[in-house]
């Protein structure tokens, strides 16, 4: 955990930022994978861990907004908890570690909020997205549980955005820790990717391992797919062959929670074809690009869509493309290529505080999501700000069926050259993705630089 001084400072700056109320931030427990006692592994909330600090089960915190005074509630262990799971501090001096005076079981926290509910008082809570959680909290509020989404309070998640948005030194350190770990799952994949025949699972379980080897679990399920153009492509059941790319796109978790997510796409077999090369390639102007534009006060979405019109330009050139590509990108051509955003934030969750809601997160009243098809799925839009850390990780692909759809529906026909996008339907797809700090003047890329270009890739297969 970091020093106790970092959680008092980041829950008086929430009490300021919140004003009025009570403010209830409750830690997740552990779920039952097939029984009760075999259980999946414990992920803390980010919420919990970024304001009371403990990755552990069945805590849950409590600030009062107007008198300043804080709570960390829990059931104190008994032997039989002793027995099976090792001595543990008790609530009060786990209270002490973090800053907080008060301590009680869940009774305390049920007569708390029943004294402040018919008090009148608000009290605040984010979205949760756990079914216990959602049924805990309509319990304790008295309220029923498909209201539970609707009453979460934006105030609280406006105050808990402002600050999490911006990363501190020591968070920045974290982070990097686990882009370290991303470096050895990555270049390590590279090397397995050069030899046919392998299956992805034995690729994808070995940076797993990496993973769990360098203190945390990965920061969401592997995608390593020789399909790339399926995005989010979790089966790993293939025998990688040549022709093929492999798209990586994976991270992990430091011992202290913060996230990392990068994605490679490698040739299999350890050399690029003339083919991939060139779609490579157009990707990685395109990512290079994003990285050069990231700055303060730009708005992402710009980025995105000087990104995709550099990406654009570049499949006119091989010809798949055709006309003016910065109207082509305005009409939302791109889609078809890449239907994903360019990045979103990053730090405790890999998608950062997605649960509070995308658009609170990376959109404001200044910026409006677009509901332009691949726009639409910028998960950031907004204008950047120091200290933000987010992915610039944009891609490629070719998928058969989209071109299929769009062609009979003859979308864009002025645009794309159908008959050439056709020949590329066996290809696959190619993505790149970094994670970047904005700095003051510019940013910069977190981690040490994990090989990218077409000669780093191929030199790294070929160890
Ligand atoms: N979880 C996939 C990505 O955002 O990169
Ligand atoms: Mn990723
Ligand atoms: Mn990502």
């Amino acid at each position: 955990m970091f020093s106790k001084d970092t959680y008092i400072k980041r829950r008086q700056q929430l009490c300021k930022d919140v004003e009025k109320g009570l403010i209830l931030v409750v830690g997740n427990s552990d779920v039952a994978f097939n029984y009760q006692a075999n259980q999946y592994t414990f992920r803390q909330d980010s919420t919990f861990r970024y304001f009371f600090g403990y990755d552990i089960q069945g805590l849950i915190g409590v600030i009062d907004v107007e008198s300043g005074e804080e709570y960390l509630f829990g059931e104190e262990v008994d032997m039989n908890d002793i027995i099976w799971t090792g001595p543990i501090p008790s609530l009060s001096e786990r209270a002490t570690e973090i800053g907080v005076k008060n301590t009680g079981n869940i009774k305390d926290l049920r007569n708390l909020i029943d004294k402040s509910v018919f008090a009148g008082r608000k009290v605040h809570y984010v979205p949760p997205y756990r079914a216990e959680n959602v049924e805990f909290i309509a319990d304790l509020l008295h309220i029923d549980y498909r209201f539970v989404q609707a009453y979460v309070s934006t105030e609280l998640i406006a105050a808990c955005v402002k600050q999490r948005s911006i990363k501190s030194e020591e968070e920045i350190v974290e982070i990097e820790k686990a882009l370290d770990t991303a470096y050895t799952m990555h270049t390590t994949m590279m090397r397995m990717a050069a030899k046919e025949g392998t299956y992805e699972y034995e690729i994808a379980g070995t940076m797993e391992g990496i993973a769990l080897a360098g203190g945390g679990p990965v920061s969401f399920p592997i995608i390593l797919t020789t399909h790339g153009e399926i995005l989010h492509g979790h089966d790993h059941s293939l025998q990688i062959k040549k022709g093929r790319m492999i798209v990586s796109d994976a991270g992990c978790e430091n011992v202290m929670g913060y996230c990392s997510d990068i994605t490679r796409s490698v040739p299999v077999g350890g050399k690029f074809d003339a083919r991939q090369k060139a779609i490579y390639e157009s990707v990685l102007s395109a990512q290079l690009l994003a990285a050069k534009l990231s700055r303060p006060n730009v708005k992402y979405s710009e980025i995105h869509l000087a990104a995709v019109e550099q990406l654009g330009g570049c499949l006119k050139e091989l010809g798949l493309l055709k006309g003016d590509i910065h109207q082509a990108v305005l009409e939302g051509v791109m889609g078809l290529f890449m239907p994903h955003g360019l990045g979103h934030m990053m730090g405790l969750d890999v998608h950062d505080m997605e649960n509070y809601g995308e658009n609170y997160v990376g959109y404001d009243k200044k910026n409006v999501r677009s509901t332009q098809f691949g726009l639409a799925s910028l998960r950031l839009g907004k204008e950047l700000q120091e200290g933000f850390v987010l992915t610039d990780e944009p891609g490629c692909y070719f998928i058969p069926a989209l071109i299929d759809k769009w062609r009979a529906e003859k979308k864009f026909m002025d645009f794309i050259n159908y008959d050439e996008v056709e020949k590329f339907k066996d290809f696959g797809g190619i993505r790149i993705e970094d994670d970047l700090l904005i700095t003051k003047n510019g940013c910069r890329i977190l981690g040490k630089p994990i090989p990218k270009t077409v000669e780093e890739v191929e030199n790294e297969m070929a160890k």
